[in-house]
């Protein structure tokens, strides 16, 4: 879709060269976000109706330097409420975009202006979070990056990972359905349907899995529905767009070449990247100390996570980027060529099916001092145990047997030292826990200390049964959510928030708030 690139007028081409449109501040100081409906073809042949920021999907590439500050002036164009989070910066609490917690969610024709300060160079992203399981899934995100004062690259390019359906009605049950038939009861007793899933593991465990109540839902196995997950996401993207309508990356010989790599979906996706050693140079934005090259191993991105990986452009041709997820047929989709100026052959071949390691993203770089260890005093301990259950209703996502609102807060003071321990007691879910506000240190994985460089992360992908234990410090006062970034395991009840004592939000929410 050629139209895709066309530039609103405040758009400068950044320099190196991108693959989206770029947004810098304008002379003003402002950057201007507007929600509205487009239509995009994702894929060839595939035109949607989607809901954007300034007609495309993603949004404008947002980029702005580290210690500047940041004014979006957001206009709502959609016929619902909405609003915009900046996921994984420290922003001010009440710039955080959580509608019913920080604001409340901007109306049909309203306007809105966060303003914070870009304090922390690296990779994020903004995207809505007002039902954000539906509005997220309809194209409402886009990248904003926040540039270190000098950048080591010649070429930075930044790839939105996501999933769409062909048909939004695929198998007489669409996506909004499916989100409904996830969605919690909200009745916060979930714990008393977790006995008989404690323990089962793989996919036989999950055939008896029966809610309490009945109703066809709740008939159906998780597998069953795992299945028709992997299936109604039938197109795989990046930055909006699959297949042959995928811009190959211009790279020059010699040129040092970072990739960032950002995962808005709701599946985690593992990239191979062709003919090239490859160092991962940042986990969630923030970089890692000394990492050691590697080749033909994959990375991976779970939902949430951004990963920047560099290479240096040292084998001329024509080489893809391409996912190697199991178990689907769209990953041949998500597959991007990096093209060598002059090299007119092609150079490479797709091998999605290949099996490869992968690389441990949290044992790796320079062994270093991080912030926090996991023998040091801390001021508030929490325990956070992540399950699936069955509600009322349909399938909910408890954190303690609960879920959100009723879930416990971490109730903290400004200046604590807290840790917090995260356990996946779902029998096949993944859940990349994400915390607003604040970085976290990972400081060990089932019982065993990380050993490289320190991993600074704002989303950590807990699979079925790990235990991770994780650090941070309380410095930035406000009502933060922590939540899974599966966000249909959010809206199901997958959230709890960090609480600082004391702190009063000036919000009183509205019935058109939905936080999740
Ligand atoms: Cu990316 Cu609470 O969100
Ligand atoms: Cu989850």
């Amino acid at each position: 879709m050629g139209g895709h690139g066309a530039a609103p007028a405040a758009t400068v081409s950044s320099k190196p060269a991108q693959p989206t449109n770029v947004l810098r501040p304008d002379q003003n100081g402002e950057i201007q976000l507007v929600a509205k409906v487009a239509k995009q073809e994702v894929a060839p042949g595939v035109v949607k109706e989607v809901w954007t920021y300034n007609g495309s999907v993603p949004g404008p590439e947002i980029r702005v330097k580290q210690g500047e500050t940041v004014r979006v002036r957001f206009k709502n164009e959609l016929p619902v409420p909405t609003t915009i989070h900046w996921h994984g910066l420290p922003v001010p609490n009440a710039m955080d975009g959580v509608p019913g917690v920080t604001q409340n969610a901007v109306k049909p024709g309203e306007e809105f202006v966060y303003e914070f300060k870009a304090t922390v160079s690296g990779t994020y992203m903004y995207h809505s979070h007002q039902d954000s399981a539906n509005q997220v899934d309809r194209g409402l995100y886009g990248a904003i990056v926040v540039e270190e004062p000098q950048s080591a690259y010649d070429r930075d390019y930044t790839l939105m990972l996501d999933e769409w359906m062909k048909d939004d009605n695929a198998g007489g049950m669409d996506h909004g359905a499916m989100g409904g038939m996830m969605h919690g009861s909200g009745d916060g007793t979930a714990g008393q349907n977790m006995e008989g899933m404690h323990g089962t593991q793989g996919t036989q465990g999950m055939q008896g899995m029966h809610g309490g109540s009945g109703g066809a839902a709740q008939e159906m196995s998780m597998t069953d529905m795992m299945r028709q997950h992997m299936k109604l996401y039938d197109i795989f993207t990046v930055n909006g767009k699959s297949g042959s309508l995928i811009p190959p990356l211009k790279v020059k010989e010699g040129e040092r070449v970072r990739l960032r790599l950002i995962n808005i979906g709701t599946l985690p996706h593992a990239l191979h990247l062709h003919g090239h050693a490859f160092t991962v140079v940042a986990r969630d934005g923030q970089s890692v100390a000394e990492p050691r090259p590697m080749k033909d191993q994959l990375v991976t991105v779970a939902p949430g996570e951004r990963v920047d990986i560099a290479f240096t452009a040292d084998n001329p041709g024509t080489w893809y980027l391409e996912s190697h997820d199991e178990g689907t047929a769209a990953a041949p989709g998500m597959k991007v060529a990096i093209q060598y100026e002059g090299a007119s052959k092609q150079t490479d071949r797709p091998n999605e099916t290949a099996k490869l390691p992968g690389v441990d993203l949290l044992n790796y770089g320079k062994a270093e001092k991080g912030p926090f260890t996991l023998d040091q005093k801390y001021d508030v301990e929490y325990t956070m145990e992540l399950g699936t259950a069955m509600g009322k209703t349909g399938m909910v996502f408890t954190i303690n047997g609960k879920t959100f609102p009723d879930t416990p807060p971490i109730r903290v003071k400004k200046g604590d030292l807290v840790k917090v321990r995260l356990i996946n007691r779902s029998p096949m879910d993944e859940h990349p826990m994400h915390l607003h506000g604040h970085f976290y240190q990972v400081l060990s994985k089932n019982g065993k200390p990380l050993t490289g460089a320190p991993v600074i992360k704002d989303t950590l992908n807990v699979k079925p049964g790990e235990e991770y234990v994780v650090a941070f410090r309380a410095d930035n006062p406000g009502h933060w959510m922590f939540h899974c970034h599966v966000l249909h395991h959010a809206a199901a009840g997958m959230v709890t928030q960090v609480r600082y004592d004391g702190y009063q939000s000036k919000v009183k929410p509205d019935p058109n708030d939905k936080p999740e």
